[in-house]
């Protein structure tokens, strides 16, 4: 071991203490022959004073080497400060480390940008490029941490609850969640393809029908989308899913999950009704103009979390006939083709009726603006899934096709369910005040889906190619963006559809 104590925990308690400290140089201050450094571990700083009469031989001769972001292992004692000297922000502000001799375990090039600069005002693709350095901010840090928190409280919450974590296939068959999906070709099938799913819906009803009565995952999803703040080609879901419930079963765990959550890792922040308000989607547009409705009566207070549901959503929406090209009968679903429709209309959708008056069990969770989660009472009945996708244009044999798995599966036996998924990113970000979910994202991607880091996309080689039995073809037609398309596709769904 390189290290006998973390250098952000060392308090007074520690005083005459012989320590052994290793980690980065943050920065260094020269007085006359004293050198003052601060030495940085993932638990924070603590100065160290390098008094040449104190030190050994090979350490005198090293303090001339040392530079910010050399990596060092440390043996020193841990001594009081003068009064004037006590920094009161940090907790190892009281005392300082005299050091007796230090091993440069590593030298650092001068870095692109400063680390102890609080300001993140560097240029965003140079910090994603030298991320590994970006995350040793002490911001960056904190946000990570507080992800880590907040997974590990969400982890420990449902499995007091009797939810049992499983995991589910990322090599998949494409599911109907309103965006693009990724494509990954298959090299023992040629011509075939997985597609990377969208979220583990389909498979997280599958295991109802397994019996498996309360699930959950931190579940990474893919979604080939044009990129906004809070939405990256992958994120990560609180994905979860509840046999022998109704609505009322999945808000309630929900709320109690959040509140609990929220006074666990911000305790600072308070929320400003609880229950959490409801209120329909008609109603959100008619007053917010909007279905993820920022409800906070202070907009101005850094501390307010303004939790509401909205509920019931149309189920059905027309397409728009300029885009919809002829396919079709002119109707997609709202939401999530799964959702069953509310109880009182679920004979409209079973005599495919009064379509766009029908309205689904589905539930959105919006935090100040921010929608953090959607879910909704499922269809087991295999019949109200076929007309749902009836109603979409299909066909019988695509339908069976696209989800004979699903209509086979319901028919042995599928409990009534429903679920909910929460974007963790979003969560973060908000209890982490910071405007993108970028900045809770250890290694995410840029505003236009790249890694600058990694440099992906790449190109791979033509042997790679040629084993997945991909040719690139020199004239492709790049298409400008989802919305020029001019086609519907009922399966992808909702073309421009946003979350
Ligand atoms: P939905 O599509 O609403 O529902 O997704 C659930 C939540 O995931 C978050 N989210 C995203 N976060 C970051 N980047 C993205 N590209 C992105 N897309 C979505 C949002 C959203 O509320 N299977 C259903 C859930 C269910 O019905 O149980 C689903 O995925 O916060």
């Amino acid at each position: 071991m390189y290290r006998t104590h973390y250098c952000g925990r060392l308090t007074e308690e520690d005083e005459n203490q012989e320590v052994q400290l290793a980690g980065w140089i943050n920065t260094r201050r020269d007085h006359g022959k004293i050198a003052f450094i601060d030495l940085r571990d993932i638990s924070g700083i603590v100065q160290v004073v390098l008094v040449p009469q104190d030190l050994d031989e090979a350490s005198n001769k090293l303090i001339a080497e040392l530079r910010p972001e050399f990596v060092l292992s440390l043996k020193g004692i841990v001594k009081k400060r003068s009064a004037k000297q006590i920094n009161p922000n940090i907790l190892s502000g009281k005392i300082e480390i005299l050091a007796k001799s230090f091993e440069i375990l590593n030298k650092s090039k001068t870095p692109p940008f400063e680390i102890d600069q609080e300001e993140n005002n560097v240029n965003e693709e140079l910090r994603l490029k030298y991320r590994y350095l970006d995350l040793r901010k002490e911001r960056m840090k904190n946000n990570i941490l507080l992800r880590y928190r907040i997974i590990k409280f969400v982890r420990d919450f449902f499995h007091e609850k009797g939810f049992i974590e499983i995991e589910t296939p990322n090599l998949a068959k494409g599911t109907p969640e309103g965006a693009r999906e990724f494509l990954v070709p298959s090299r023992l099938h040629p011509g075939k393809f997985y597609v990377l799913p969208q979220s583990p819906q389909q498979f997280k009803q599958l295991l109802m029908v397994g019996g498996f009565d309360r699930y959950f995952q931190i579940a990474r999803c893919f979604r080939d989308e044009d990129q906004r703040g809070d939405r990256q080609p992958e994120f990560t879901q609180l994905d979860l899913e509840m046999s022998f419930v109704e609505r009322e079963d999945v808000i309630s765990i929900i709320e109690e999950s959040l509140i609990n959550l929220i006074k666990a890792v911000a305790p600072e922040k308070k929320i400003q009704q609880i229950p959490f308000p409801r209120i329909s989607y008609a109603e959100a547009m008619e007053k917010y103009k909007t279905d993820r409705p920022d409800m906070r009566e202070d907009k101005n207070d850094p501390n307010l979390l303004a939790l509401a549901w909205v509920v019931d959503f149309p189920f059905f929406e027309k397409t728009d006939p300029a885009m919809n090209a002829g396919q079709g009968n002119g109707w997609t679903f709202t939401h999530n083709p799964f959702s069953a429709a509310k109880p009182e209309h679920k004979e409209w959708l079973l005599n495919k009726e009064k379509i766009g008056e029908i309205l689904t069990t589905q539930y959105d969770i919006v935090l100040n603006g921010f929608e953090i989660g959607g879910g909704s009472i499922r269809n087991h009945e295999p019949l109200a899934l076929q007309r749902v996708f009836e109603i979409m244009g299909l066909e019988l044999d695509e339908i069976k096709n696209k989800f004979g798995h699903m209509l086979e599966a319901f028919e042995y036996g599928a409990p009534p369910h429903g679920g909910i998924a929460w974007g963790l990113d979003r969560i973060v970000a908000i209890l982490a005040n910071e405007p993108n979910i970028r900045e809770v994202i250890a290694f995410p991607k840029t505003g236009d889906a790249r890694d600058p880091m990694m440099d992906s996309p790449s190109d791979v080689s033509p042997k790679q190619l040629k084993e997945v039995h991909i040719k690139l073809s020199d004239d492709l037609e790049i298409e400008e963006s989802p919305k020029s398309k001019k086609v519907f596709d009922p399966i992808e769904g909702n073309f421009s559809k946003e979350e």
